[in-house]
């Protein structure tokens, strides 16, 4: 895999001609595009098969439902042909499987990315709850998605390394949180630089802020694939 196919941009803008005009600039700069609940909310289908047309599409919608709602919306999702989707681990492994199942019979080549516990959930909301901290939920919550069949897994940078050593070499795992080396970490609590990122074990780096908001976004995502190992 060369160094720009590990790279996901993701297209957080106010409307579907800004992550065109984004993602026109960007084809053949990155691996995927991730589409997130703004844009879909706004433009739906249209938006996927818009930018869909400049390379894969990553659709982060973290699934959260009954299996079979989730299986129903993850089949329309497989026939839209996006390369990822994304559900929550802790819909439970039914919720997860129907998810797998869903995508691959609306056709296409998908995978399901499984999230764990939210990064902006803090150690106090888990302890409201009489939750499990998040190092205990994180590895647990990785298993229990994978065994139902979730190729991949969506994780902070931290977490990397547990995740990694809880589910095994197969998983293909993507975390938020990249910074390129010696810039600011904007509202993430502990970035990652895209080296220390893969050397950790991740498959994919979502970069949003450091790419859309560059002068010229395809020198900055060269930049970003030319720090990788
Ligand atoms: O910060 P950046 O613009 O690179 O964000 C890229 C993606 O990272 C966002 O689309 C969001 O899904 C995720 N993110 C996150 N935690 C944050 C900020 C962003 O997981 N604190």
């Amino acid at each position: 895999m060369s160094a720009h196919e590990r790279l996901c941009v993701a297209l957080d803008v106010e409307t579907l001609d800004e992550a065109e005009a984004l993602a026109a600039r960007l084809t053949g700069e990155v691996g995927y595009f991730k589409v997130g609940l703004e844009l879909f909310a706004a433009h739906g289908p249209e938006a996927v098969r818009a930018i869909g047309a400049h390379g894969p599409v990553f659709l982060d919608i973290k699934l959260h439902d009954i299996p079979t709602q989730v299986g129903r919306t993850a089949r329309r999702v497989g026939a839209l042909q996006v390369g990822l989707l994304t559900v929550h681990a802790s819909g439970g492994s039914a919720m997860v499987r129907a998810a797998v199942e869903g995508l691959a019979d609306g056709g296409g080549t998908g995978r399901v990315l499984a999230v764990t516990v939210l990064t902006s959930m803090s150690e106090q909301d888990l302890a409201d709850v009489n939750a499990p901290g998040a190092a205990t939920q994180v590895p647990a919550l990785a298993r229990l998605a994978t065994a139902a069949g979730a190729p991949g897994l969506v994780c902070a940078p931290r977490d990397l390394p547990l995740v990694r050593d809880a589910v095994g070499e197969e998983a293909y795992l993507v975390t938020p949180g990249i910074r390129p080396a010696g810039s600011g970490e904007d509202d993430h609590a502990r970035a990652a630089t895209p080296a220390q990122a893969v050397a950790d074990g991740a498959d994919l780096l979502v970069v949003g802020r450091p790419i859309t908001r560059a002068a010229d976004p395809a020198a900055a995502a060269r930049a970003l694939a030319a720090e990788l190992p």
